[in-house]
């Protein structure tokens, strides 16, 4: 089965109101360098709206060309958490697509496969397109031990989902000894890990299903690296952070994956 592969900007922490619906507007002007590729941006929530607003994400007669994502959300529809927003609520606000389980929330915040897992259950009864995010430490790599972490992430973020439901699924593989440090893993080290992320992905569905899941590669993509990246058979997109500040590179990036 053929993937549309989609390549998203994690903006995190960062930006003003001013910049973010600039950026958000340069990326769309420019969004035709990338066509027929999955182009998403995530801002922070505060500015989702702001963002959706400027790609014209909101006005159901004009299908938006660019996707508009979160970075996070709860997985229960309302209550006594405060901070937090619901999927619902992205929904509300135009969001197609959220990314769950970042590595930053893992190891910051405690994030654990159980709850990343109940997260990616309500973001999908919500209509929204979970970003699953997955990826070793350096010690883990070091230790030989990076099969065994993603094939436990994996699971156990995924764990319950229907077949139905992992096809609706993006996964993204993210070494965390790549995020932000301009050390971004071989083409081959990326592409065996898509590759186990695929075989399991065809345990817990079917090979069918697997085939047409989207697993994006996320750590230090750069407009310089994003070809040799693209063109690896299980990478189909990526996971982009501090490239994604700029509009050029970023849609550099979602080019080299047309
Ligand atoms: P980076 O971040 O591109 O800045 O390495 C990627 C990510 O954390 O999603």
């Amino acid at each position: 089965m053929p993937r549309t592969s989609i390549v998203a900007g994690n903006w995190k922490m960062n930006l003003d109101r001013e910049a973010a619906i600039a950026l958000a507007k340069a990326v769309d002007a420019g969004r035709g360098q990338a066509e027929g590729v999955d182009v998403v941006l995530c801002p922070p929530s505060v500015y989702v709206e702001a963002v959706g607003t400027a790609i014209g994400s909101r006005d159901p007669s004009q299908p938006a060309s660019v996707g508009l994502g979160a970075q996070n959300m709860w997985d229960q529809p309302s209550g006594a958490f405060t901070g937090e927003v619901s999927a619902a609520m992205l929904v509300d606000m135009g969001c197609g697509y959220v990314i769950l389980g970042h590595s930053e929330r893992r190891v910051l915040l405690g994030e654990t496969d159980d709850l990343v897992a109940s997260k990616v259950k309500a973001a999908l009864a919500a209509g929204l397109t979970p970003i699953v995010c997955v990826g070793e430490q350096l010690a883990e790599r070091e230790a030989g031990q990076t099969h065994q972490v993603v094939s436990t992430q994996v699971r156990g973020s995924l764990a319950g989902l229907s077949a139905d439901q992992l096809a609706k699924v993006v996964v993204a593989y993210e070494p965390v000894w790549a995020i932000g440090t301009g050390k971004v893993a071989t083409p081959e080290q990326a592409q065996d890990v898509h590759a186990l992320i695929r075989s399991l992905l065809a345990e817990l569905a079917s090979p069918e299903v697997a085939a047409g899941i989207r697993i994006q590669y996320g750590g230090s993509v750069k407009a310089g690296n994003a070809a040799e990246l693209a063109a690896q058979p299980d990478i189909d997109g990526a996971l982009v952070g501090g490239a994604s500040l700029e509009a050029e590179g970023f849609l550099a990036i979602a080019a080299a994956f047309r």
